[in-house]
């Protein structure tokens, strides 16, 4: 990415100004060296997108493409990102501040994510329905539901752009993206290799811009037939409060605050490392973080200083060091929220035990210590609150009970972590813990192929899998007569 480049939105396979002529900076939270300028949209600018995606969804040269074709493109954009997924990578992570060796994992299975779809687009079908009578055939079709509006966060700008944009395509829709104000970058790429693979213009438009102007004006627009949605909890519900205002379905996949239970008889190492991971992997900023860590008194003091230990010997440093394990949060105030929750935890009575301190990471940028937290329980807010950085709560407990009842004591239920040996135990837990996604003996595990739902505040609708092709689609039922007696007069009742 050269310093300084200057980026427009995309519409219509064009590079188009923002109308106001304002533009916003782009920074490496690493080393807060500037990267890049990005258009900074307006309703204006999300009208034209919203216009130029409509056109292209009436356009014969996208509505009857054929499933296959769909298919084909899909897939063809799939080995586009293979092919740049170096290039792609290493923007993320100077966009971010990401390590380069997660964004590089994340971008070599992310062509999966499109040949999923690209053979799901031609198996949407409707069904024959007996309805009773004979004399009459009821079938449904499955529809596309026309332009649909994405609104993506910064923590994995092109996966979780790529959870809505390859079903919505696969289904027949267009899409406009309004990617995260600090990640704009490989999104506008993403649509420009869309084009390259022969997306016809207008399939994929990017509006760059901030939530308030850019976002509220794009979920706003009466044209979008759909938003999907992935960012905090906050902003999910103020989108939910306006779409439901003109009635148009929302996917949104929002926060969480999740639990990793480690039972007396689970594999404390392997049980350590997976807290470590589900906490510290990308500096915590995951929706799935597994925050809220809960140990059975049998192993507790072992697991704590299993995970403090490791926390200890985290190498933080430039994301783009393949020796380095943790990376910067993505901005100042991401940082300030961060430090300001480990504060507010102190003051309600938790011990730091590791942790706690920002640090520069020797290049000046908006680093965090890997933080681990005692001395809390469930009422207090760093236990109760998406921190959204490496900041663990490790709580112990003592029967199964019990962990249920403090596990599932949250607003949030988007995923649950348990070790445990005890196969029992294992299903039990998972039947019973209020959460979307479960994991036993990992955490973090993920596929385009496996379906995943927030449940309470982690939010509404189905991302992954074939059930996924159901947000992006609307149900038509259709009747026919195959009668040929003369249709009866409705008011004379017969007997
Ligand atoms: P956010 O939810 O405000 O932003 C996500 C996206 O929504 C961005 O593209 C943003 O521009 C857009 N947006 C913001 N306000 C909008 C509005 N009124 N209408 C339409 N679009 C709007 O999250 P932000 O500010 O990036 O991060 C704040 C906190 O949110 C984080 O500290 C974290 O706790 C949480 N978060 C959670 C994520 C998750 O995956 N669960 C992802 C990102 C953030
Ligand atoms: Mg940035």
């Amino acid at each position: 990415m050269a310093n300084n480049q200057t980026y427009q939105h995309y519409i219509g396979a064009q590079w188009v100004a923002p109308s106001s002529g304002e533009y916003f900076q782009s920074t490496n939270p690493a080393t807060l060296a500037v990267l890049y300028s990005a258009a900074r949209g307006n309703a204006e600018d999300v009208a034209k997108a919203v216009e130029s995606s409509q056109a292209a969804f009436e356009d014969p040269r996208w509505r009857d493409l054929s499933q296959t074709k769909r298919g084909h493109l899909l897939r063809r954009l799939g080995d586009l990102i293979g092919e740049h997924a170096e290039e792609l990578a290493r923007m993320e992570t100077l966009d971010n501040g990401k390590l380069l060796r997660e964004m590089r994992a994340q971008l070599s299975t992310l062509p999966e994510y499109y040949y999923y779809y690209a053979g799901l687009a031609d198996k949407i079908q409707g069904d024959v329905i007996p309805a009773s009578d004979k004399r009459v055939l009821n079938y449904t079709m499955r529809e596309p539901l026309g332009v649909v509006g994405a609104i993506t966060p910064w923590n994995s700008p092109l996966t979780l752009t790529t959870s809505k944009l390859a079903p919505a395509l696969a289904a027949g829709n267009t899409m406009v993206i309004k990617p995260s104000e600090y990640t704009s970058a490989t999104v506008l790429r993403l649509a420009e290799l869309a084009t390259e693979a022969g997306f016809p213009p207008g399939v994929v438009n990017v509006v760059t811009g901030f939530g308030a102007e850019a976002g509220a004006a794009l979920v706003e627009h009466p044209k979008l037939a759909k938003i999907s949605f992935t960012g905090s909890t906050l902003t999910g519900s103020r989108i939910a409060a306006s779409a439901a205002s003109r009635f148009i379905g929302t996917t949104l996949e929002l926060g969480g605050k999740s639990p990793n239970i480690v039972f007396g008889d689970a594999d404390v190492a392997n049980a350590s490392m997976g807290v470590v991971a589900g906490i510290f992997a990308a500096a915590g900023q995951t929706c799935i973080a597994g925050s809220r860590v809960f140990a059975h008194k049998s192993i507790y003091d072992e697991l704590l200083e299993r995970v403090t230990e490791r926390a200890r010997s985290i190498v933080i440093g430039d994301p783009l060091d393949d020796l380095t394990e943790l990376g910067p949060l993505a901005f100042a105030d991401q940082r300030d929220k961060v430090a300001g929750y480990v504060d507010l935890g102190v003051s309600e009575g938790a011990r730091v035990l590791t942790g706690g301190r920002r640090s520069d990471g020797g290049l000046g940028g908006f680093f965090y210590e890997p933080t681990v937290l005692t001395d809390v329980d469930n009422s207090m807010r760093v236990v109760r609150e998406e921190i959204f950085g490496p900041v663990a709560a490790i709580m112990p407990f003592e029967t199964e009970e019990e962990v249920l009842r403090l596990a599932n004591d949250t607003d949030y239920g988007l995923a649950a972590g348990l070790w445990t040996q005890n196969l029992s135990r294992a299903h039990r837990m998972a039947s019973k813990l209020e959460a979307g996604t479960i994991w036993v003996n990992t955490y973090r595990a993920m596929s385009p192929m496996s379906p995943r739902q927030g449940f309470k505040n982690s939010g509404v609708g189905v991302e992954h899998g074939t059930e996924t092709m159901r947000e992006y689609t609307r149900l038509k039922s259709v009747w026919i007569n195959t009668n040929e007696e003369p249709v009866a007069d409705p008011f004379i009742m017969r007997s």
